[in-house]
């Protein structure tokens, strides 16, 4: 029999025993997406399935391509408009029919999934009967929509509610997005098996073929009832209410609309039947697809993750190249991460300190956070020692000779960082990559002395290394490209996420954070309320509460940085700008002795355990003052453009050059809320609060910057660059 011509992206095998496999195999895409040749694909393989159902026995879906199927096309997503969305919702119903049509076909349906199953891909292997995945490093099983701002709309909320009932569905697959690999997907009841081999994959789908002849869902089998009960139920009824009030706490208020929606579309549709329950999760969908959080987070999460890891901004040309052994200098705090990570990589690390014994402190704390994995099952013993003996820590300058990349994390002090250079530039391999990763000084000034400055090149990482996902590249004025491209190599060989920004004092991510840091703690010298300000923080989207991050980082670290700036301000014949903060931390250090955490009192109070406790009552009793208010969404853009305005004068002074590394960076490194897309993405898809609608886009940024101005001082003063551009009507992006 001919093939018909829609079949384009599904190909059609019926074996001699009346077994149909659909191969899914789009002929123009390294990865089947969801995009229109799939969907009437999809359309006449259901079609024929049904035409032909009296000689088919049984229906395995599997892949062609390395990935399963990859979900939905998201360059259509974020491209939607509201006037769109009802095309958008019937799209959906396209393939949300289908699949239901497959799955009360009759026959029996197998996933045998080969690789990746995410998103779409796993919603298509939620309508079939059965589930197997190959268990490779590949196979990645999951709903990660909400990540993205958005939810799983072909089927995934209302068949996940009915697989694994409520609560489940909720924490296991739709609020995190988590995504498992094949047994973890087995183990949490994603799937129903996991195969070692593709044949075994095969095998095992025939098999329960052979077994099943009559399939169907569970949830279309007569007295079917959800696991764990619904909200018709009165002993469930009367937990309900701790779901808001839990995905409140969780979000800490934050304006992420795609875990409201996600609990709605779940409880609402536990109340009615299938077909209902996907209208609902569909309504959900699209006013989440509309919506600009969606459009900032696909924009963020996916298109520039993507430029950023791709290498947008490696220079071209150059071969790439691995590191075999680095040397890392300094086991504090960073250093030992910084081995932790290489090691991981694969790579070959020797760990200098002073002496001996700091250097296996430092080995030590890898042996802590393998331990820690050994005991959750995240890794084998094997694996521990392997990573260990991959570490040597050493105090003799002598074992780093042979290495091929240097990356410097002593105390952060130039004569410091300048002797131990010098110490080991004759040491190492003759061209080694040499990195420092300190956090605020110039480059061109760390690499001053260095014989080989053209290798010499700031990699900035964020504590703690092995969780934080972001390094800052940071190029001096005589870092060669050879050294960018190598560095850039070594980021991503340890999987971490390079941005490449120019040197300057704090250079993107330390000089923008601070700006948030000062705002908030400048609000606390205006005499508002303490515990507002972090509210104010934590509502506005940022992971960490502003005076608890300002304990964390220590109060004499902004005065040290702010006095090394001055001075180089004005020995550069500039005018020093103080800031409002200045004053409190200036009293908080000198005249309360609360210098943060590590001196056990700043802004918060700390148990003797070290734990922080409340906020310390002396900032009400020196700082607030009665009366003293400013509306509270003041308090959120303040802080939110303090950082983005500070970021469009680092693109004026050409320390960042890519919207994308700005928007990654700002997110992955210094946790600007992810809800914007990123500091860039926030002006260019800027909306007023309530009762300003009218301010949108950057036009409405720059309004309302100007109103911050005059309420709050020149610091919110819009640069040249954003007005001229707000003025012709241009995104400051596109
Ligand atoms: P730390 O104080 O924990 O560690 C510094 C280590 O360097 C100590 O173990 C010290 O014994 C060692 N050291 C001193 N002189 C040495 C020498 N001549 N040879 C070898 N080792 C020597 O400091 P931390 O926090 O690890 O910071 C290190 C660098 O990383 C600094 O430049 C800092 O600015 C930067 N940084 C810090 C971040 C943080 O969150 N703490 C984040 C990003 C960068």
């Amino acid at each position: 029999m001919s093939e018909p011509a829609a079949l384009s992206t599904i190909r059609w095998e019926k074996d001699e025993t009346g077994v149909v496999t659909l191969v899914l195999d789009d002929p123009d895409q390294s990865a089947n997406t969801m995009n229109n040749a799939f969907k009437t694909s999809l359309t006449a393989a259901v079609d024929r399935l049904e035409a032909e159902k009296d000689s088919i026995r049984g229906i395995i879906i599997t892949s062609a391509k390395k990935t399963f199927f990859a979900g939905g096309d998201l360059r259509d997503l974020i491209a939607v408009t509201p006037a769109q969305a009802q095309q958008a919702f019937e799209a959906g119903n396209g393939i949300k029919r289908d699949l239901r049509r497959l799955e009360t076909l009759g026959k029996p349906v197998v996933a045998a999934v080969n690789g990746a199953a995410l998103g779409g891909g796993y919603e298509i292997a939620l309508a079939c009967h059965h589930r197997i995945a190959l268990d490779t490093p590949a196979t990645k099983i999951g709903l990660p929509e909400v990540t993205l701002g958005l939810l799983p709309a072909a089927g995934g909320v209302t068949r996940t509610v009915r697989l694994l009932g409520i609560a489940d569905a909720l924490l296991k697959v739709l609020l995190q997005g988590t995504q498992y690999n094949a047994t973890r997907a087995r183990d949490a009841g994603l799937i129903h098996d996991v195969a070692a081999t593709p044949d075994e994959l095969l095998t095992k789908a025939r098999a329960f073929i052979d077994e099943h002849p009559e399939s169907q869902q569970p949830w279309d089998a007569k007295g079917y009832r959800i696991p764990g009960g619904t909200p018709a139920q009165p002993k469930f009824a009367a937990n309900l209410p701790a779901f808001p009030a839990n995905l409140k706490k969780q979000l800490n208020g934050a304006p992420y609309p795609a875990p409201r929606n996600i609990l709605a579309a779940a409880v609402e549709g536990s109340q009615v039947d299938f077909e209902t329950a996907q209208t609902i999760e569909a309504r959900y969908f699209v006013e989440l697809v509309t919506g600009q959080v969606s459009k900032n987070m696909i924009q963020a999460f996916f298109f520039d993750l993507q430029a950023v890891n791709s290498g947008a901004n490696r220079p071209k040309g150059i071969a790439p190249r691995t590191v075999e052994k680095v040397a890392v200098l300094g086991a504090g705090m960073m250093g030992a991460g910084i081995a932790y990570a290489c090691a991981k990589a694969g790579i070959q690390v020797v760990l200098k300190d002073v002496t001996p014994e700091a250097a296996q402190k430092g080995k030590a704390y890898s042996e802590g956070l393998l331990d820690k994995a050994l005991s959750r099952g995240r890794t084998t013993e094997q694996k521990r020692d392997e990573l260990l003996a991959r570490i040597t820590p050493t105090a003799d300058p002598a074992d780093l000779a042979g290495c091929d990349a240097v990356i410097e994390a002593v105390f952060e002090d130039v004569a410091l960082k300048h002797k131990v250079f010098k110490e080991i530039q004759h040491i190492v391999a003759p061209d080694a990559l040499l990195c420092s990763n300190t956090s605020t000084l110039p480059i061109t000034l760390l690499a001053e002395g260095v014989e080989r400055d053209q290798d010499f090149i700031g990699l900035h990482f964020f504590s703690p290394v092995d969780k934080m996902p972001l390094v800052e590249i940071i190029k001096g004025e005589r870092t060669g490209d050879e050294a960018l491209a190598r560095a850039f190599d070594l980021v991503r060989q340890i999987k971490k996420t390079p941005i490449v920004v120019n040197d300057s004092r704090g250079f993107f991510t330390s000089r923008v954070i601070g700006q948030f840091i000062n705002e908030g703690v400048a609000m606390i010298g205006e005499g508002l309320e303490p515990a507002s300000v972090e509210q104010a923080a934590a509502q506005a989207g940022y992971p960490a509460k502003v005076l608890s991050l300002m304990d964390e980082l220590t109060l004499t670290l902004p005065r040290k940085i702010r006095e090394e700036s001055r001075r180089a301000v004005e020995e550069a014949g500039g005018t020093w700008q103080p800031h409002p903060a200045d004053e409190v931390i200036d009293r908080m250090v000198d005249e309360f002795g609360r210098p943060g955490r590590s001196g056990g009192a700043g802004f918060y109070e700390y148990g003797d355990d070290g734990r922080r406790a409340a906020l310390w009552p002396g900032l009400r009793e020196h700082f607030a003052r009665e009366g003293a208010t400013i509306p509270f969404i003041d308090m959120q853009e303040r802080m939110l453009f303090s950082e983005a305005l500070d970021t469009v004068r680092c693109f004026e002074e050409g320390v960042l050059t890519s919207v994308a590394d700005a928007n990654i960076g700002s997110i992955f490194g210094i946790g600007f809320p992810g809800w914007t897309g990123g500091v860039i993405q926030y002006i260019n898809g800027y909306q007023g609060g309530p009762g300003r609608e009218d301010l949108v886009g950057l036009p409405g940024f720059v309004t309302r910057a100007r109103e911050l101005q005059t309420a709050y001082g020149d610091r919110f003063a819009p640069p040249a660059s954003l007005v001229e551009k707000a003025e012709r009507g241009e995104k400051f992006s596109d």
